[in-house]
């Protein structure tokens, strides 16, 4: 045989073993953990890149505002953790430095800033994108995007799943010779059960009647035909909820179809799909920096914004006055995660004061408009009047 071929069928073959050890410790997990019954729970706050820390620190002067009860008594901790840059990664040559995953994994739950993902011609090496990495290294499964326009009747949820499909070994495909490369899809029975159980479980304990599946299964038959085979086989044990499936690029086309859309309730996803239609919806939203994402394991869960570090903004020292909207909505997300349901609707209804009813302050970006710590006070003082 060729010795290309050799060598590639030892690649596939490498990838396949580390796949099969994934599927093992999958089958080893437990529950959820509950957050009620820990006697301290650790919210680690990573900063990440560029404009990510000047935001994410008022973030956590918020959380930490609704929280000083807790905080007092030693059931809340905050831990601060730096170190998730692009400059260290790539000095380390990692995805995440070991030394900063050590420290993620001492927390119960992480609010995240935005990290740098390299590009081509970019002048950092091609480290792995450090939210991927994450995603992977903490199981965080399940990738919850929720998308709420009252006045439209938009409200969806999309379960995205977080760890396999297109990205499993998305940066693990090779050129096999000159003129062919392949990259691969990954799908396990766990991996799939467990997002496709965690949409309907949403469903049902939130009032939903209808979960719908997005594939291109007709095409992908294998991975994308499993997905769909156990959402039909799991839908059966939830008789109350309405199970349809839809194809990708019908149902990125329905959602812009006005009449057809508000339908939708509970989206569950392949990865690839999930970010390509996330983005999309979030779009009739006001555009990805509205949307706040949550991203949820059985051990370990984040929740960040989904924008970009904007490191231009760092650069003309305009860092100050970057919005801190996303990354406080996701800690919105992460009160009611660990079960802080009073205060995250605080958060949430004081927000909704500051950027759309009232409005005293407004974030341009610049020195035309507030700072962000002025924005954070503002919104401190909003939930004061509640
Ligand atoms: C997202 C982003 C990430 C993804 C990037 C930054 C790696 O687009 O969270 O949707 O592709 O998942
Ligand atoms: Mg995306």
């Amino acid at each position: 045989m060729t010795d290309y071929i050799q060598a590639a069928k030892e690649q596939f073959g490498k990838l396949l073993e580390e796949q099969l050890k994934r599927v093992e410790i999958m089958k080893q997990q437990g529950n959820f953990i509950n957050y009620k019954e820990l006697s301290k729970i650790v919210i680690g706050v990573c900063g990440g890149d560029g404009i990510g820390p000047a935001i994410t620190s008022q973030a956590q002067r918020v959380l930490e505002y609704l929280l000083a009860d807790d905080i007092k008594s030693g059931k809340i901790q905050f831990k601060v953790i730096d170190g998730l840059t692009i400059e260290r990664r790539a000095a380390e040559d990692a995805a995440i430095p070991p030394a900063v995953l050590e420290e993620l994994k001492e927390c119960h739950v992480i609010l995240k800033g935005p990290t740098t993902t390299p590009r081509k011609g970019d002048p950092w090496p091609n480290v792995e994108s450090a939210n991927v990495a994450m995603r992977k290294e903490l199981d965080l499964f399940a990738n919850v995007r929720p998308v709420r326009i009252p006045e439209q009747g938009i409200d969806w949820t999309f379960y995205r799943e977080n760890t396999e499909g297109a990205y499993a070994v998305g940066s693990k495909g090779f050129h096999v010779t000159e003129d062919l490369g392949v990259d691969f899809t990954v799908v396990t029975s766990q991996g799939t059960e467990r997002i496709i159980r965690a949409a309907f479980d949403f469903a049902k304990t939130n009032g939903k009647t209808r979960v719908t599946a997005v594939t291109k299964a007709n095409i992908i038959k294998t991975t994308d035909g499993k997905f769909l085979d156990m959402f039909r086989e799991i839908a059966k044990e939830y008789p109350d909820i309405t199970a349809d499936d839809w194809y990708i690029d019908i149902m990125t086309a329905k959602l812009v179809d006005e009449k057809r859309r508000k339908d939708f309730q509970v989206l569950v996803l392949p990865n690839l799909y999930g970010d390509i239609l996330t983005d999309e919806a979030a779009e009739f939203q006001g555009g990805v920096g509205t949307a706040g994402s949550a991203n949820i394991g059985k051990r370990y869960a984040m929740f960040e914004a989904i924008h970009g570090s904007a490191p231009r903004m760092v650069d003309e020292g305009r860092d100050i006055y970057a919005d801190p909207c996303s990354v406080i909505r996701a800690g919105a997300m992460l009160l009611a995660h660990i079960g802080y349901t009073a205060e995250s609707e605080k958060l949430y209804k004081a927000l909704d004061i500051c950027t759309i009813t009232e409005k005293k302050l407004v974030i341009t970006g610049r020195n035309t408009g507030a700072t962000s710590a002025e924005f954070a006070d503002y919104l401190m003082s909003t939930i004061e009047k509640l």
